[in-house]
């Protein structure tokens, strides 16, 4: 059963204007809550009951938001039971390196990774279609999308093997390739169904592009190792930490 879920949340930020204000907390949607929060909701309607929230030194604001939510949250979180925990990760050491400051509250529990601007629109939430997959082949499943050819450097990019509609065999996968080196058009999304065998993987990653620790670097040596699975998830991604992206999110995202 997987229970626990981690959202990374620690990004610096430094390519917005607003730098003090976190993007995981810019309003979206007709409530304007805060882009987290729909990650959060998704989360618990999937689900989860344990969220741990990888944040840094200036980011309390996400704290803040969670420990006194707009009343329907406030209802949701306590229907459900949520717990929330909260670590720093100070360094812009990477993904990779987030993830793995997850270790020691997951233990050897399977757990869901959300990336804390991905917010997704779907009938079922996008995490649960993640768990129902990894209950039935009992492997890590990440997310993936068609995404345009020239948008392939912008992504880890699986190598797949097609099983069903919609479900693949991780073959192989690259962070941000060149467009000439993709496998192909299928790009990872924010949203992962992980085992905790990645932990002892990314403890002995070296940095990779950009200088961080990769966390498609430690699966790609997981995907060697073990069985991996991509599901096309139904849905709609929305980038929100990306101008474009919380424009066209702006446009459908209702809250509860
Ligand atoms: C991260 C991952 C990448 C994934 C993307 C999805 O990249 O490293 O593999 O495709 O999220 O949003 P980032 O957006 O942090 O550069």
């Amino acid at each position: 059963m997987i229970t626990k879920a981690v959202i990374p949340a620690a990004g610096r930020g430094t390519r917005a204007g607003a730098r003090h204000i976190p993007k995981e907390m810019y309003p979206v949607g007709d409530n304007q809550y805060p882009i987290i929060q729909y990650v959060v909701e998704e989360l618990i309607h999937s689900g989860i009951d344990d969220i741990l929230i990888i944040t840094r030194t200036g980011k309390r604001v996400i704290e803040d938001h969670f420990s006194q939510p707009p009343e329907d949250l406030a209802r949701l979180i306590e229907e459900n039971n949520i717990t929330f925990f909260y670590t720093n990760q100070d360094e812009p050491k990477g993904l990779g390196h987030a993830v793995l400051l997850a270790r020691k509250y997951m233990g050897n529990s399977p757990f869901i990774l959300a990336l804390g601007d991905d917010i997704v629109k779907s009938e079922t939430p996008c995490a649960r279609q993640l768990i129902d997959l990894y209950n039935f082949y009992r492997g890590p499943v990440i997310a993936v999308e068609e995404v345009p050819e020239e948008r392939v450097s912008r992504y880890g990019i699986i190598s797949p093997e097609k099983i069903r509609e919609g479900v693949y065999f991780i073959n192989d996968l690259i962070e941000k390739p060149a467009q000439e080196d993709a496998p192909s058009s299928l790009a990872v999304v924010g949203r992962y169904a992980l085992t905790s065998e990645i932990f002892d993987i990314l403890a002995d990653t070296k940095p990779g592009i950009n200088n961080e620790i990769q966390l498609t670097d430690a699966l790609q040596v997981l995907c060697k190792r073990r069985a991996m699975y991509a599901i096309e998830y139904e849905g709609q991604r929305f980038d929100a930490g990306d101008r474009d992206g919380r424009i066209e999110a702006e446009k459908v995202f209702n809250s509860l």
